[in-house]
């Protein structure tokens, strides 16, 4: 889909670079000529998957820990990084934590669970690369994962619209503040890409996870390499002039919801035609 050195040269951090959907966005980044660091709490994750990642696609991936939930281990983090590679241009806000449940049942503690990783760490990432790139007249641009829930709110993981709304307001909000600096900021709101990370934690139960694979106008989930692929777009320099977009990328789930009639694909061929003659005649 891309020329071979789209991201040549490029320094890209991603959080939550270890596994699923973080790791995917590595693999892509780094086979267009990127070079990659990734951080999450998991060393040996991080250590494994470098090794494997630089063993598959030549590269350089420079793994650092970090739990993003502590502002000044994110500060010396992202210290690290720069140090490693002297500069970094893109930072990918990947990491979350997410689970569901009636809302009535969570714990003030559960609540800081989700938001603590999902809208602070998520802002210090943010807040400590954007305050260095200032201070160096370096040109950035961060993108953060969201969900497509982001903009309606969802039943059953409550903390994490609400940790992923603050998110995409922050976004929008910097997208204009820190233009002047030549920092841009983009989201990407996927819908299901079934990782173990989430999808063990979301939908445990294998008819459950059916249940929403078939609300899907395209009838199957997503492939992490068509969100790494969209994710390798945003950050290329050709699309530098989008600035405090979300795309959501979720074969028409989201719209599907939102529409008022869309339940209806449950009726057969022969209850349209019964309901469409109703109609008619109801319309004389
Ligand atoms: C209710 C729960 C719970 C659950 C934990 N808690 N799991 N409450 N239902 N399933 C409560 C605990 O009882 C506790 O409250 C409090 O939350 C903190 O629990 P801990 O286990 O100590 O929390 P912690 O170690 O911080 O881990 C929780 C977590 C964890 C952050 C959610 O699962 C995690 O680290 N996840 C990272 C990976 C992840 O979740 N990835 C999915 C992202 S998907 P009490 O009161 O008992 O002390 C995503 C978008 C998906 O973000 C888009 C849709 C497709």
């Amino acid at each position: 889909m891309f020329a071979a050195d789209l991201l040549k040269g490029k320094v890209i951090l991603i959080t939550g670079g270890g596994t699923g959907l973080g790791r995917a966005m590595g693999e892509k980044f780094l086979q267009l000529g990127a070079h990659i660091a990734i951080t999450s709490r998991r060393e040996e994750v991080l250590a494994t998957t470098a090794k494997e990642m630089m063993a598959a696609h030549g590269g350089k991936v420079f793994h650092t820990p970090c739990d993003i939930r502590d502002p000044e281990a994110v500060e010396a983090m992202i210290d690290r990084v720069w140090e490693h590679f002297g500069g970094i241009d893109v930072l990918v806000n990947n990491a979350a934590g997410n689970f569901s449940a009636p809302t009535e049942r969570l714990s003030h503690r559960a609540v800081d669970a989700v938001l603590n990783i999902v809208l602070h760490g998520t802002f210090y990432c943010t807040l400590a690369l954007g305050k260095k790139w200032i201070a160096a007249k370096h040109p950035g641009r961060v993108l953060s994962v969201v969900a497509t829930y982001a903009e309606s709110g969802s039943a059953f993981v409550v903390p994490s619209a609400a940790g992923k709304a603050g998110v995409l307001a922050m976004t929008r909000s910097l997208a204009v503040e820190w233009a002047r600096y030549g920092i841009t900021m983009n989201a990407v709101a996927p819908g299901p890409f079934p990782t173990p990370g989430a999808w063990d934690r979301l939908l445990p139960d294998p008819a459950l996870a059916q249940h929403a694979i078939d609300r899907i106008p395209l009838r199957r989930v997503g492939e992490k390499e068509e969100l790494a692929n969209l994710c390798a777009f945003l950050v290329a320099d050709g699309s530098q002039y989008i600035n405090g977009e979300c795309i959501a990328i979720d074969g028409g789930e989201w719209l599907k919801g939102s529409g008022q009639f869309s339940w209806m694909d449950v009726l057969t061929p022969e209850q349209w035609d019964a309901l469409t003659a109703q109609g008619k005649k109801a319309g004389k």
